[in-house]
């Protein structure tokens, strides 16, 4: 490849990275559907000026999916690529020291919202198969792009697409660039994901809210009866109350588990850096790479009802929602864990209340064979830049749509470019350049390496 490239380009790459940051593409927000549109015509016309033989903004029910293909290079592999243009939203505002849709570099930082979640990685895949593309902006290899913009809130646009056009995932390898370094200078594979079960949890006990004098003392109040089952379905400990759900979880091999404890770890630090906590909860018999990577988790994100105004309001609310989740780990399937948690919800609905439960989104986990012969030459591209091979890791995070990728029989190789510390989903989200500018030269690496192993 051309390894000047970076060096040659770098003002150029930041106003061009400054340019996709700028496009607001909140994807869970309905009054920016006008921006995701121009987030993905951003890459249609990046991917049309790198010289793809196909471009193709694909509509669905949702924000558009975006496909390409490099110029056809017969006898050569054919290499998946896949991101998201979409990002989370960005409150609380007055928590970030620069605007964050206004990309600001301070310290070698790239501080914005989607720089490492995932439009920096993005971009750095973009660029580095620019940096292999020959004069004429053929490149040693096949490459097909596919990025999404549902991945942050749920949607199912690419998943109904891959559905009914599962080809479009025949390749020899994907590539997934959405994930971290496990540390600074220590890449990382991924060998699984976590999925997830996202659903909003009603609770009514009355027909409208009452006076909490007139009534207090003998009206069910929808919230207290809310948190009460809430609290009921994961004990202090830290255990859900689903026994099958335990049951069910494929524990990690006695390799995977040896693997982790040669982690560099120092928990001191991680509880107050990365937590930012006084003490870590959770089921205390497993360790925390267990409670993060390998278990299921079942969490709150919010509740709604009654009186939450400025002042005081004597009420006794009728109804109360919770946005809930459960990550699920090997052996828990979205749609089984989906029926338990709606059969423990109605188990623990007093007589004298009604509840509704409604699955928002899910994904099944993911677990991957990182021993398949695709990881050799992203191996040797990250000990070649970074002067180490990746680490076997697995996420505590999810990409609903992993599992689709492998279906035609690709490997899916998940890794990427960020840091722990970038603080994905927070104010002050960032991207270290260095971890940039070196993601270039790897995945340029990887792509040549990887042009000169046989297709299928
Ligand atoms: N990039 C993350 C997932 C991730 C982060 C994986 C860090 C591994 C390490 C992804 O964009 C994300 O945040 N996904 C959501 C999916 C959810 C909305 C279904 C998640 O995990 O919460
Ligand atoms: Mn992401």
């Amino acid at each position: 490849m051309d390894t000047q490239f970076v060096a040659r380009e770098r003002a150029r790459l930041l106003r061009e990275l400054t340019e996709f940051l700028a496009i607001p593409s909140i994807s869970a927000l309905p009054s920016h559907a006008a921006d995701c549109r121009r987030a993905a015509q951003w890459l249609i016309t990046d991917l049309e000026r790198l010289g793809c033989a196909k471009v193709e903004l694909l509509e669905g029910n949702g924000h558009p999916v975006v496909w390409a293909e490099s110029p056809k290079v017969e006898g050569a592999p054919t290499l998946l690529i896949y991101g998201h243009y979409d990002v989370q939203p960005v409150d609380p505002l007055d928590e970030w020291n620069s605007p964050p849709f206004e990309a600001t570099v301070r310290d070698g930082k790239l501080y914005a919202r989607g720089t490492a979640d995932d439009k920096g990685q993005v971009f750095c895949l973009l660029r580095a198969y620019e940096a292999i593309l020959d004069a004429n902006q053929r490149p040693p290899l096949n490459v097909h792009f596919i990025f999404e913009g549902e991945e942050e809130c749920g949607g199912h646009a690419i998943d109904e697409l891959l559905e009914k056009e599962p080809e479009r995932t025949k390749a020899d390898a994907a590539l997934v660039c959405d994930m971290n370094y496990y540390a600074p200078g220590l890449p990382a594979v991924y060998t699984a994901l976590r999925g997830m079960c996202y659903a909003e949890i009603s609770m009514r006990t009355l027909q409208r809210d009452l006076h909490s004098g007139t009534y207090g003392g003998v009206a069910p109040n929808a919230i207290e009866e809310l948190v009460r089952l809430l609290a009921d379905l994961k004990d202090a400990s830290g255990k859900i109350a689903i026994p099958k759900l335990y049951k069910s979880v494929i524990k990690p091999s006695k390799a995977e588990l040896r693997d982790w404890n040669r982690l560099p770890f120092k928990k001191k630090e991680y509880l107050r850096e990365e937590v930012t906590a006084k003490a870590l909860t959770g089921l205390k018999k497993y360790s925390t790479f267990e409670r993060t990577w390998a278990l299921p988790t079942f969490e709150i994100h919010g509740i709604k009802g009654g009186f939450v105004g400025e002042g005081a309001k004597t009420v006794i609310p009728a109804a109360a929602t919770a946005k809930v989740s459960l990550r699920l780990v090997p052996g828990l399937p979205f749609k089984q864990v989906a029926a338990w948690l709606a059969r423990a919800v109605k188990q623990r609905t007093p007589k004298y209340a009604t509840t509704e439960v409604k699955i928002l989104h899910g994904g099944d986990p993911v677990q991957v064979d990182v021993n398949h012969p695709a990881f050799g030459p992203l191996d040797a591209a990250f000990k070649e830049v970074v002067g180490k091979p990746a680490v076997r890791v697995r996420a505590g995070g999810s990409i609903p749509i992993i599992p689709r990728l492998g279906t035609m029989g690709a490997p899916v190789l998940l890794t990427g470019i960020g840091l722990p510390d970038d603080g994905l989903h927070s104010p002050n989200e960032k991207l270290d350049l260095q971890q940039l500018w070196d993601g270039i030269v790897v995945f340029g690496r990887f792509m040549e390496l990887f042009a000169a192993t046989k297709p299928a």
